[in-house]
This record gives C-alpha cells, sequence and structure tokens, in this order.
C-alpha cells in the first residue's frame, strides 16, 4: 500500500498528524536507513522499512483483540454516557475497530474487537448460527425440565421459537449457576430465556464464542491479541477446537 509518512506513523503508532510531523521533524524516523525529513513523503508499506525510535514498524491491515468485557462498560464505540469497550484499548490504535456482537452493560466476559468487518459479520449473521456459551447465576433452584425448555425453543415474544439451545446445570439452590449455549444473538436473549422460564438473572458472562473462547488469565478490562490458531479456527467457522 502506497501512503503518505505521516499517515502511516498514525496508523502504526498511535500518533496524531501533529505528532508524526514533529517525530519525522526530530528526525525519529527512518525510511530504508535513512532520517526521513518530509511528513508527506510517499512510503510502499510492503516494500520498505520504516524505523520510529529503532523499532520497525508494521502496517497490519487488520488487527484482532479478545477483552474480558467487565461490567458497566457499553459494547459500543462511543456513547455518550458509559465508558466504552475501545476506550479500554487506550495503548492502541482503535480507529476502524468495533465490537463483534453485544453484551449488556452488566455482562461480563468475551467480547472479540476487530476492524475486520467480514468476519465481524460471519460470526454475527443471523443465518450463521454461531454458537456462545454463557455462564449464568440466577436466583432460585434449577429443575432439570427446564433444560428440555431451552431444548425445546420458547417463545420470547419474537417471530419464531429460540432455537434449541443446551442448559447444562452447574449448582442448584437459593441461587444456581449453569451454562447456557444458544446460537442465535436476540437482544437480552439470555436474560428473556430465562425470565420466560420465572428466573431472574443475577449475573451473566459470556465464555465462548464459535471457537473462541475467553482467556481465564484476562482478568476483567484486561484484553489480548487473538493468536494466530485462534484467529485461523475463528476464519475456517470452526464451532470447536
Ligand atoms: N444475553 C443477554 O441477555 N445479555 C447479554 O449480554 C448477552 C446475551
Amino acid at each position: 500500500m502506497l501512503c503518505r509518512l505521516d499517515k502511516f506513523l498514525g496508523m502504526t503508532c498511535h500518533l496524531t498528524r501533529q505528532e508524526a510531523k514533529t517525530v519525522i521533524r526530530k528526525k525519529l524516523v527512518l525510511v530504508d536507513g535513512t532520517f526521513a525529513t518530509r511528513p508527506e513523503q510517499k512510503i510502499d508499506t510492503e516494500t520498505q522499512k520504516i524505523t520510529y525510535q529503532g523499532e520497525e514498524l508494521l502496517y497490519e491491515e487488520f488487527v484482532y483483540y479478545m477483552l474480558n468485557k467487565p461490567a458497566g462498560v457499553v459494547s459500543a464505540t462511543k456513547d455518550n454516557l458509559h465508558k466504552t469497550v475501545l476506550d479500554i484499548l487506550t495503548s492502541e490504535n482503535v480507529s476502524g475497530l468495533f465490537p463483534v456482537g453485544r453484551l449488556d452493560l452488566d455482562t461480563e466476559g468475551l467480547l472479540l474487537l476487530t476492524n475486520d468487518g467480514e468476519l465481524g459479520h460471519n460470526l454475527t449473521s443471523p443465518a450463521k448460527h454461531v454458537s456462545k456459551q454463557y455462564e449464568v447465576l440466577v436466583e432460585g433452584e434449577l429443575t432439570p425440565e427446564i433444560c428440555e425448555t431451552f431444548q425445546n425453543g420458547m417463545d420470547i415474544g419474537e417471530k419464531h421459537l429460540t432455537r434449541p439451545s443446551e442448559l447444562i446445570i452447574l449448582e442448584s439452590g437459593a441461587k444456581s449457576r449453569a451454562l447456557v449455549t444458544i446460537s442465535e444473538g436476540k437482544f437480552h436473549q439470555v436474560k428473556r430465556m430465562f425470565a420466560h422460564c420465572g428466573y431472574s438473572v443475577l449475573y451473566l458472562k459470556r465464555l465462548k464464542m464459535g471457537s473462541l473462547t475467553l482467556d481465564e488469565n484476562l482478568a476483567p478490562g484486561e484484553y489480548r491479541r487473538l493468536t494466530e490458531s485462534e484467529l485461523a479456527y475463528l476464519k475456517e467457522g470452526k464451532t470447536d477446537v
């Protein structure tokens, strides 16, 4: 790709155009081993070696981050009231990034952030039925019959019954814990499914989306790049690794 040097610095180093101009004038940027002097210089990102403060800058068209979304943060790129998931990635270039699918304000867990529109579409398109697994804590005892209701589908006020989903009860008591796997993504779907069965959800956390599993080393609010194999499996559309 041919691109202006100051724009390239903006894309790779998270610098504003003005900051990029300043570092070029301060002779901190080398193009093929020679100090650059003109911010408007055209460079070829595929064939030329650009170095800033001794480090080679590599242009990546697409980037992929796994975030453990904390509660209280909105799955959006902009919001007037709350911090957004992009605000968490303070040291990254977030231009063009978007969250793949939505988690409610109070839901935690796995959220993919990328600028790859095609992958985003493939993972969220209703026609693809990508599975999503959640850990859920509900008020009250869960009985085996409710697993059947989840399996058979239920009327949550949409045009069709919910698609067959799996409910695995982990602990049942005054408060109960379960794993639920759905393959669609209607607004507040998990909460509405439990509400339909007479339960209110106290806590919800997404653990999986398609082949991608939340890295348990990520505390809420932490994120990392996807590994090559995680990305390859997601792109292949594998549902389980
Ligand atoms: N279902 C919900 O009810 N909320 C979420 O955030 C995700 C799935």
